[in-house]
């Protein structure tokens, strides 16, 4: 998979994309991240990419010219048209269903906006999606690039080890079971003596219910949406009951 990052600040992207189970991806051609400065694109003496807003008001906004010149230079760049997709705080909100979905393209265009925005005619004609990682505002789109770059490159094949994806948190929607390595005691604190048993059907249960609870205290919200889709087995429910856990009724 390709990924191109549009940024004012490529500097910003050095560390995250350069380290770890991202640089192993690209040294292994799984995907490839290109950084381009939309300052190439600005044509003045100054490489001027910013300036005030029409109408008034705090702060700049990202001009149309170098930015549209930008995203279409790059788009021209390989066959692949891919989906163009602006990193901005009013945008959809990012899950893991949708990175599990732009996994899938071959090829994805992030425009990192920055100031108070991108100039809205380019919006308008040249983004495909808004993207928006949280409900929080951040100082530009770059760390938000970086957090979509990272959750859809894991799920590329290849990435990583496919069998971590299966029961991670939010696969289905229910949070991860809880881990321990050695020691078997450290500090007092034991493992729980069924991950020491060598049973794997009684490992399984238990972590299972470990998912379970762990949902229903922490993120009710999750639990509730398990159950309207329909992942909760007989047993979950029956366990769930017993923790005096209802599914809402559908009516
Ligand atoms: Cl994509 N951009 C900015 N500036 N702030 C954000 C965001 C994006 N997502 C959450 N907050």
């Amino acid at each position: 998979m390709r990924f191109d990052i549009l940024t004012l600040f490529p500097a910003m992207f050095q560390g995250p994309l350069t380290e770890s189970i991202l640089k192993r991806a690209q040294q292994a051609g799984k995907i490839v991240i290109h950084l381009h400065d939309i300052r190439q694109w600005a044509t003045d003496r100054h490489r001027t990419a910013d300036d005030t807003p029409y109408g008034g008001g705090a702060g700049m906004v990202m001009k149309a010219e170098p930015l549209a010149a930008a995203i279409r230079a790059v788009r021209a760049a390989d066959a692949h048209p891919g989906l163009t997709v602006l990193l901005t705080p009013d945008g959809e909100l990012f899950t893991q269903s949708m990175a599990r979905e732009l996994a899938t393209l071959p090829r994805l265009l992030l425009v990192c906006g920055h100031y108070e925005g991108i100039d809205e005619r380019v919006r308008a004609t040249l983004i495909d999606r808004e993207i928006s990682i949280g409900d929080y505002v951040l100082t530009g789109g770059e760390l938000a690039a970086m957090v979509v770059v990272d959750a859809v490159a894991r799920l590329v094949p290849g990435v990583i080890d496919s069998e971590s994806i299966v029961e991670e948190s939010h696969s289905d929607f229910l949070l991860e079971y809880p881990h321990y390595t050695r020691p078997a005691v450290w500090e007092g604190l034991e493992v729980p003596p069924v991950l020491l048993s060598g049973h794997h059907g009684e490992i399984a249960r238990w972590r299972r219910a470990e998912r379970l609870r762990r949902t229903m205290t922490r993120r009710p919200d999750l639990l509730a949406r398990a159950a309207a889709a329909g992942v909760l087995t007989k047993a979950d429910l029956a366990l769930l009951a017993e923790w005096g856990w209802q599914p809402e009724r559908q009516d």
